[in-house]
């Protein structure tokens, strides 16, 4: 147990302090890739640069998102999608050699893996990388990615957390079972609906005892699956008032799960538009909103939803005054699109464009630009911002998307970071040299023999 650990009874405490997460983004806009700063999102360099500046800045840890299929537009592939995603354990394990305390999170869904596998391959990160993995766990169900494994959709939307409990549960089990000084490896057997797993734990435990838990999902059932399972959470509630409304709640579901009011972190998706002046900042976030989402984007993505070229649009003028032709849109460039319903949203974007005077670059930016996770503004009154998270406890962290890679940190770590620490609200140092130290987690509690025998899924 470490010395952040608190009692399961005692009432919700903030931590007053804020932690920092980066998270390398593999798609979407959110990053500038067309910026004459920018490096490849495939090299080696752009991962170890913004790694290392990252621990530099005594972040806890280090993001990598995933996505199992290449996104398509059309019916083709998406040409303006960043294509190239290395596979994240395989880049963190390399990044594992070059970093000394930062933790690194792989994404990984569990629909698509095999519970014992991943639990083998994040053991084995956490091993080499003397305990600083994690596993944010997402639950990715969609038939498209499914046709890539040669499973179609073999998992019912219904299912998706059911299944994700098991598989948890398993891989759990699997990390606990490695032999102790009381006894031999313990045999793990799990009989479900979608998987069979008879295994024998092939690792020591790690240096703080398993990979740390992140979830990302938002669902009902999702914040209750993360309060069963997770560590913490990666929330998409940055913007004070919702995130603390999103901490109530999480609260909540947490002490009805029976682990405590403090059991679970929160670090929201983020992006710092920064500059040593409120005015600067607001010219730099200009100019980055214009790269995020130019001419050839903004059409894009009206085209997601209406199913059709639209390319004789200008980009500046009205949104299209033709209908979609589909009435949901489809999944393929992600969970995130599926099920819109498409007339509907035309009819309300239209009223809506035209209410507020927007184009359509005008208005997609409007839609798709980090509004609510942006923390724009001089380094001294955005550092005031957090400070005022930190006090009440609204996150534990902030998980942040740089714009540019591999420089988009820099400010961050040298002008935002020390501003937090003269604050009192930002760590000077590693708190040890786990991800679980540094985070102020609790260390698991081996559990009896046959203790989880009853999940099923
Ligand atoms: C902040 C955040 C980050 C996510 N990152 C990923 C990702 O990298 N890969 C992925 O397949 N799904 C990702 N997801 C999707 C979730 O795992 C989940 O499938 C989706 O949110 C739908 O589940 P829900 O209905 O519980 O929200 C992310 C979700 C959130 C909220």
């Amino acid at each position: 147990m470490t010395q952040h650990t608190r009692a399961k009874s005692e009432a919700f405490t903030p931590s007053g302090q804020i932690q920092f997460g980066v998270f390398f983004q593999g798609v979407n806009s959110g990053t500038i890739w067309k910026a004459a700063e920018s490096g490849s999102q495939t090299d080696f360099e752009s991962f170890r640069r913004i790694a290392q500046t990252a621990e530099r800045g005594l972040f806890a840890a280090f993001f990598l998102g995933e996505g199992l299929r290449l996104r398509e537009h059309l019916g083709r592939p998406h040409a303006l999608d960043v294509v190239g995603r290395p596979d994240a354990q395989t880049m963190l394990a390399a990044l594992a050699s070059v970093t000394k305390n930062i933790g690194l999170v792989a994404t990984q869904n569990t629909t698509y893996n095999d519970p014992a596998d991943l639990a083998h391959r994040l053991a084995s990160l956490d091993l080499i990388s003397g305990g600083r993995a994690a596993w944010n766990i997402v639950t990715t169900d969609n038939a498209w990615t499914g046709a890539n494994f040669r499973r179609g959709g073999y998992l019912d939307h219904a299912d998706r957390y059911k299944h994700a409990e098991a598989f948890v549960e398993t891989a759990k089990r699997i990390w606990d079972s490695w032999e102790t000084p009381d006894g031999p490896a313990r045999r793990v057997v799990h009989h479900g609906q979608h998987y069979t797993v008879d295994v024998t734990p092939r690792l020591p435990r790690s240096a703080q005892y398993r990979p740390v838990l992140f979830q990302a999902g938002d669902s009902p059932e999702g914040r209750n699956f993360a309060a069963r399972q997770a560590d913490v959470i990666f929330s998409a509630h940055p913007k004070f008032d919702d995130a603390v409304e999103f901490r109530k709640d999480l609260v909540e579901r947490s002490v009805a799960a029976g682990r405590g009011a403090n059991a679970v972190q929160i670090m929201p998706a983020s992006e710092f538009i920064l500059a040593p002046t409120a005015a600067e900042a607001a010219e730099k976030k200009a100019w980055v909103r214009s790269l995020q989402i130019g001419p050839q984007q903004a059409i894009a993505y009206l085209e997601q939803f209406w199913g059709r070229e639209l390319s004789s649009y200008d980009p500046d003028g009205p949104l299209p005054e033709i209908d979609p032709v589909v009435e949901e849109t489809s999944e393929t460039r992600g969970s995130g699109f599926h099920g819109a319903k498409a007339r509907q949203l035309a009819d309300q974007w239209r009223a809506e464009a035209k209410d507020k005077g927007l184009s359509i670059r005008q208005f997609v930016t409007s839609k798709t630009a980090r509004v609510d996770s942006t923390f724009t503004g001089s380094y001294t009154a955005v550092a005031d911002q957090l400070t005022e998270y930190a006090r009440v406890g609204a996150v534990d962290g902030f998980n942040i998307s740089p714009w540019l890679i591999p420089t988009g940190l820099d400010d961050i770590v040298n002008h935002l970071v020390p501003e937090l620490q003269e604050r009192g609200v930002y760590p000077t140092e590693y708190r040890g040299s786990t991800l679980r130290e540094h985070l102020g987690l609790e260390t698991p509690v081996r559990l009896p023999d046959g203790a989880v025998e009853a999940v099923r899924a």
